[in-house]
């Protein structure tokens, strides 16, 4: 059996390491196509894998289709909008994510974008602190609850809001829950999104909520670009000259918001969220895993084509 780690965004090394132990040690080889640049490569590299471990790398139908031998795909990371899931479905290709195994780097870039955005992107200058200021955390995942942590840590009042649950339930001795996304965002200094990308919430994030943010508010974006209304967005920052957008890879229009509104905004140039050693390890080696337990014992935990 031949498993294939095709990441445009390499793995540290040691989770390529991590990776292959576990491969090795179930009989099975490993192949490595890192740092492509065409979709060629992509094409040409799955035509023998077995199993595929990819990061955010685009898995369309023409790739499940090149793959006449795949049996399972396994995104190591959470966000699968880059799986063609109907398509692996059709070709009886079991896709799977490794939730939660990133959660914690993802966690960690949003409260050091929340502590740039206060320094004023470290410009000289008057900044402020977190400590007494009020968090919006919307959506309650993995991430979302380290950040309620690591904010509470810091002295933080913090609010959460998920669409599955009501306020009471998520209430703690140090999280304070509420019933909608209107309630959050009028409370909310810092907003930050964990919003997962599904047709339902592509662009849900607009004017009429962002409006709704307290004076000098923050927006933190560690979720897709794509949750964002980016034209609403723009609005937004012309009209409410207080507010600030800082986002984990640029929206299309960070040209446009940069040259409008300069040190109000930030992008990554690249998204960084779970691109530590710790996360491609525990994403990594999970993948490995999850292919190791389906192909010997047809362990289909984590599957998302059920
Ligand atoms: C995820 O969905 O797990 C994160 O966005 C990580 O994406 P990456 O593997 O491309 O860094």
């Amino acid at each position: 059996m031949k498993v294939l780690i095709a990441t445009e965004k390499p793995f540290a090394k040691t989770a390529v390491d991590g990776i292959r132990e576990i491969v090795e040690n179930a009989g099975m080889t490993l192949a490595l196509l890192e740092n492509y640049t065409e979709k060629e490569q992509l094409l040409q590299a799955v035509a023998e894998a077995d199993a595929l471990i990819v990061r955010s790398d685009k898995v369309t139908r023409d790739v499940v289709e090149a793959a006449k031998n795949l049996k399972i795909v396994v995104r190591a990371g959470a966000g699968y909008d880059n799986l063609d899931l109907d398509a692996c479905t059709e070709h009886q290709v079991v896709a799977m994510n490794t939730p939660g195994q990133n959660a914690n780097a993802v966690a960690e870039l949003a409260v050091g974008m929340m502590i740039y955005m206060a320094r004023n992107q470290f410009q000289p200058g008057t900044g402020t602190e977190l400590r007494g200021k009020t968090l919006g955390v919307h959506a309650f995942g993995d991430i979302g609850r380290l950040v309620a942590g690591l904010a509470t840590g810091l002295g933080m009042k913090v609010y959460v809001y998920h669409h599955r649950f009501k306020g009471s339930e998520l209430q703690t001795d140090t999280i304070n829950g509420v019933d909608s996304p209107e309630e959050l965002y009028k409370v909310s200094d810092y907003l930050s999104l964990h919003v997962p990308a599904r047709p339902q919430s592509i662009g849900s994030i607009g004017k009429s909520l962002l409006s709704l943010l307290p004076t000098g508010a923050c927006i933190i974006n560690t979720s897709r670009k794509e949750i964002m209304n980016e034209q609403e967005l723009e609005e937004i920052l012309a009209e409410r000259t207080d507010l600030k957008y800082a986002s984990d890879v640029a929206p299309d229009n960070q040209a446009v918001l940069k040259e409008k509104f300069g040190n109000r905004v930030y992008a990554t140039p690249k998204k960084m969220g779970a691109q530590t050693k710790e996360a491609n390890v525990n994403a990594g080696v999970a993948a490995a895993h999850q292919i190791v337990a389906f192909l010997k014992e047809g362990d289909r935990t984590f599957q998302l084509n059920k």
